[in-house]
């Protein structure tokens, strides 16, 4: 039997990561720590919470205290670290936070396997989630490798940068038997409608204005969610020790272009005249520092480990837009609260 600890296991990926794992595995033991911030949410893992295989533990990365008496106390096999601070638009309002849970909160982590692992290394993984925004932003040409050197710009991609950079030294330094994944975009259900495709989806429903940064010409790398969620699986169990995998969907799209895809698959849902919701389209003041470009060579993965994305994307996001018109209720309850405040402070003053 091994104990595994997710972290974030509430948040979108996090929760696809804890519902495979719980399924997949039934004699594992699946803890799913998260702190419940406004991104986390219990609603995305109903269906397997009453697995006996399956535990719920609230807290905060951050407290290293409490990090330390729970990894003594439940003495995990594996980790798999998901929790973060994970919106670039918070990250520019709130970069401290970022520094927080994503760089103090990972070293916590970090300190407390390296103290229960250091008599008995063997078995043992410590597996962190990372982004391919690290990387830095791309011209017209060229992909991401493992090799590319780090050139993050916004604040979350600095502060992940850094955690990358914490778990390869504790690998370096003290042994820990770590491994790193950069993914592309994910998209899928449960994902927080901050983030472009579900915030996108919510409005063209609600026939409210569509944001779109500068000219829409920056391009995005998208993967479905529960194609991470097996990458994931795969690394976890058959990753080498002190590698790092990239892991994408080689499918990219100019912001633009996705957007009025998704006007035409909801006009056609929404019974719309064809147009109808590309109406809804508003050029509004570009992000700060907004990287132009993200590609994902994920080469290494699915040579060395056999992972290929299960989906085309035009299926994957069809599935992802029905999945939120039939999830109205969920939806609500995230957009509920504290979610208005930051709707006005994000896109109203503009
Ligand atoms: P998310 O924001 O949906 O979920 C993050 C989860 O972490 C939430 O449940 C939140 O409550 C929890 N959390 C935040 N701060 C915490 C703290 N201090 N202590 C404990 N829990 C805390 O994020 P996501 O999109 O699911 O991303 C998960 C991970 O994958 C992140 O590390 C992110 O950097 C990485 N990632 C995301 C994407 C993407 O497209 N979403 C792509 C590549 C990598
Ligand atoms: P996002 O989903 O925030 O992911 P990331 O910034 O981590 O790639 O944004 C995806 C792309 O969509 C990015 O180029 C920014 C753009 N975008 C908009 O044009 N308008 C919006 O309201 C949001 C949230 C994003």
């Amino acid at each position: 039997m091994k104990k595994i600890l997710v972290t974030g296991g509430a948040g979108f990926i996090g929760s696809h990561v804890v519902r495979l794992f719980v399924t997949k595995y039934p004699e594992y033991k699946v803890v799913n720590l998260d702190k419940l911030t406004y991104a986390g949410n219990l609603a995305n893992l109903k269906d397997i919470e009453n697995r006996p295989n399956y535990e719920f533990v609230k807290g905060d990365i951050v407290d290293g205290d409490f990090i330390l008496k729970l990894f003594e106390q439940e003495q995990f096999d594996g980790v798999i670290h998901l929790a973060a601070e994970s919106h670039v638009d918070r990250s520019i309002s709130n970069p401290t936070e970022f520094v927080f849970t994503n760089v103090i909160g990972t070293v916590n982590l970090l300190n407390a396997a390296k103290h229960i692992w250091k008599d008995k290394p063997e078995g043992k993984r410590f597996y962190h989630i990372s982004t391919d925004e690290v990387y830095g932003s791309l011209g017209n040409k060229g992909m991401f490798t493992e090799e590319t050197g780090y050139d993050p710009h916004s604040p979350y991609s600095a502060s992940k940068a850094s955690s990358d950079h914490f778990v390869r030294a504790y690998h370096d330094t003290f042994g820990l038997l770590s491994v790193v994944s950069n993914c592309s975009n994910n998209y899928g259900s449960f994902q927080f409608p901050e983030k472009l495709i579900p915030l996108f989806i919510n409005n063209i429903r609600n026939n409210k204005p569509l944001p779109v940064y500068g000219k829409g010409e920056n391009i995005r790398d998208w993967l479905w969610v529960e194609d991470h969620a097996r990458a994931i699986d795969v690394i976890f169990h058959r990753g080498k020790t002190g590698e790092t995998y990239n892991i994408g969907g080689h499918n990219e799209w100019t912001n633009i272009n996705l957007i009025r895809l998704m006007c035409k698959i909801m006009d056609r849902k929404l019974n719309r005249p064809d147009g109808e919701s590309e109406k809804l389209i508003t050029y509004v003041k570009d992000r700060a520092g907004h990287d132009l470009r993200y590609a994902i060579d994920s080469t290494k993965l699915q040579h060395e480990l056999g992972w290929v994305p299960s989906l085309q994307f035009e299926e994957g996001l069809e599935k992802t837009i029905d999945w939120y018109l039939a999830n109205e209720e969920w939806l609500q309850n995230v957009t509920s609260g504290d979610y208005q405040k930051y709707y006005e402070q994000q896109y109203v003053k503009r």
